[in-house]
């Protein structure tokens, strides 16, 4: 993301001598906290905009210990019996950190906005303090002036002369009033992505959290919503809904205790990922997007849609092209013949892109099947004896776009790239890597600056090389299944650190290649998420195509996610994954309920 181009009215507020009420405003939402210096700052209110009457009639702010509100409680100084937002270790090992407010105000913000769109908004920010030790914490709240979405994220900086250790740091927190309050989350697996799961909260902890280290949308999502007026409606009463936007490990937490309160705390998973801060280094937290709407889940969808159109996805303004990819109609049977076949067929169907997916690469170890070749990113001319160039000339004479398939975070143990760096892998330290898909397959470690570059570099050689591709199809078909880098000095920063690579290859990429349609796809669904959204067109929705089993997941996915995002296409029957027949008219609804596409072999239809 871009820096802040310019900021208006810069000045921070006045402090207030004693606790003020301090509101944020979107078109249709507010959120009240209550800040004084030398406090902790509370939550007092977050829903449907307050007139100036009802704001000055919201009660008088006190400084009273109602701990239990506290907007981002930190452990052990205060808060220790319950769940907290942040915790670390000082220096000299003390585990408890008070964060007290040493000044805050509301800046106006124009931006560029993570997919390149200007942005505008108001920014509250709570600079915080621990009055013992230098330890700095910023929170802050972004409210778009047109959309009702508020970010909330956080920055801990480190002040004391020695490193210390951070081991909770939660993005956000915001307490829901009890009372007949229900969630919607979505739990899921490969081939069964986004299953909506609906359900009173009740006493007891709530945890929706990822560990597979790469693809974060597989099982659990990271996106809730809380009716608050009952039983979800799909148009009526009060929703709020929460996006934590993160690529990585995540956790989201609903504490409902004895108090009158659920709590809601989202952000990095810590588990395994202790983070040590250097003097003077800063540590920023993703963000939480939160929405109010009085219009029932669809209206908090609705929010979400068009936040998302607006800032989170790369391109949402432009229409999509209609494609056919190769990968159910051939598989991993690449050759020049059978694309050019495809290329017309598509074309004659009306369509505008083809994509050649996985299969068409490999020297040494042709990619045959999953058991070789990932990083080995050159064409196999026993397939392709006219390379890329005889693809896209294909593609010119047809009249159609072309795109490919890449997986530039992988290797396999059969490649000439792990031959010649098996240093660039994840694997834990002095033993043997556990390798996933075909046996074979290994995750290249991204928290290492050689591997961002290499990863970088498959994107750029080929779009250097051949910038008619106006597609790629980025996929990810792996966990990381042993915990080690062979590069970062601090183990616990790997899940870290690598999604911070990830994120800078990203951003690189899209710096140079804004136009380029690129597809983020992970054995399917696995990375349907906000944090990557900004740098991708779209997302491949499952390895499901089955078209009945597809509304399900489908309909979980459009929660959050807008149709131009969801990627859908028409196969063959019996399903592939599934076996069941559907009629060609419902495969062809269901396809069209996303971005629109073909997955199959037009000659055998
Ligand atoms: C997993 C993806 O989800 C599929 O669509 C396909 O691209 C295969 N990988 C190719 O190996």
């Amino acid at each position: 993301m871009k820096k802040i181009l310019f900021m208006l009215c810069c000045a921070l507020l006045p402090l207030a001598a004693s606790a003020e009420k301090v509101q944020l405003s979107t078109p249709n939402n507010t959120l009240v906290l209550d800040v004084w210096k030398g406090g902790e700052p509370k939550f007092v209110y977050y829903g449907a905009k307050l007139s100036a009457d009802d704001f000055a009639s919201l009660p008088a702010p006190t400084n009273a210990n109602w701990s239990h509100l506290d907007i981002y409680p930190a452990y052990g100084a205060t808060h220790t019996m319950s769940e907290t937002a942040f915790a670390m270790r000082h220096a000299d090992g003390n585990m408890s950190t008070q964060l007290l407010v040493e000044e805050y105000g509301i800046t106006s913000v124009d931006e560029q906005a993570p997919n390149g769109k200007p942005r505008k908004g108001s920014l509250l920010t709570i600079k915080m303090k621990d009055p013992l030790y230098p330890t700095y914490v910023n929170l802050y709240y972004f409210a778009y002036s047109d959309v009702d979405m508020i970010e909330c994220w956080t920055d801990i900086t480190n002040g004391e002369k020695k490193t210390v250790a951070l081991t909770q740091f939660y993005s956000s927190c915001m307490p829901i009033r009890r009372g007949n309050v229900w969630i919607n989350h979505f739990h899921g697996s490969w081939a069964a992505e986004a299953q909506m799961v609906e359900e009173e909260l009740n006493n007891g902890l709530l945890r929706i959290k990822n560990k597979d280290g790469l693809r974060n949308a597989t099982t659990d999502r990271q996106e809730v919503m809380f009716s608050l007026d009952g039983k979800p409606q799909e148009n009526t009463g009060s929703v709020i809904g929460a996006a934590l936007m993160y690529s990585g490990n995540y956790d989201v937490i609903v504490d409902t205790d004895d108090t009158e309160y659920h709590y809601y705390f989202a952000g990095i998973n810590p588990d395994n990922s202790e983070y040590y801060l250097k003097r003077g280094e800063t540590f920023t937290t993703p963000r939480v997007a939160y929405t109010f709407s009085k219009e029932g889940l669809s209206g908090a969808s609705r929010n979400f849609h068009r936040w998302a159109r607006r800032y989170q996805v790369r391109n949402a303004d432009r229409e999509r092209m209609i494609l056919l990819n190769s990968w159910e109609g051939v598989y991993f049977d690449i050759n020049q013949k059978g694309m050019d076949q495809m290329m017309a067929d598509i074309k004659s169907m009306g369509g505008e892109l083809f994509v050649m997916d996985d299969g068409w690469f490999g020297d040494k170890y042709p990619r045959n099947k999953d058991t070789s070749s990932l990083g080995d990113w050159v064409v196999d001319t026993r397939k392709l004896p006219e390379g890329i160039e005889g693809l896209l000339r294909d593609a010119k004479k047809n009249g159609v776009k072309f795109g490919i398939w890449i997986e530039p975070e992988m290797t396999n143990t059969t490649s000439e790239l792990y031959e010649k760096h098996p240093e660039w892998i994840i694997k834990a330290p002095q033993r043997e890597p556990v390798k996933g898909r075909g046996g074979t397959q290994l995750v290249l470690d991204l928290s290492n600056p050689e591997v961002q570059e290499f990863v970088f570099g498959v994107v750029d050689n080929l779009l250097t090389k051949h910038p008619e591709i106006a597609y790629i199809k980025w996929d990810a078909n792996a966990p990381v299944m042993n915990h080690g880098s062979q590069y970062l000095k601090e183990q616990s920063h790997l899940y870290i650190k690598y999604h911070e690579g990830l994120i800078n290859v990203c951003k690189r990429i899209r710096e140079k290649y804004p136009d380029v349609v690129i597809q983020d796809c992970a054995s399917g669904g696995g990375r349907a998420n906000y944090g990557l959204l900004p740098y991708f067109d779209e997302f491949w929705v499952s390895d499901n195509t089955d078209a009945l089993q597809r509304i399900y997941m489908q309909w979980g996915t459009s929660f959050f996610f807008p149709a131009i995002t969801i990627a859908s296409h028409i196969s063959a029957v019996p399903n592939h994954a599934v076996f069941r027949t559907t009629s060609m008219k419902f495969r062809c609804d269901v396809a069209m309920s996303g971005r629109l596409g073909m997955e199959i072999q037009p000659k055998n239809m």
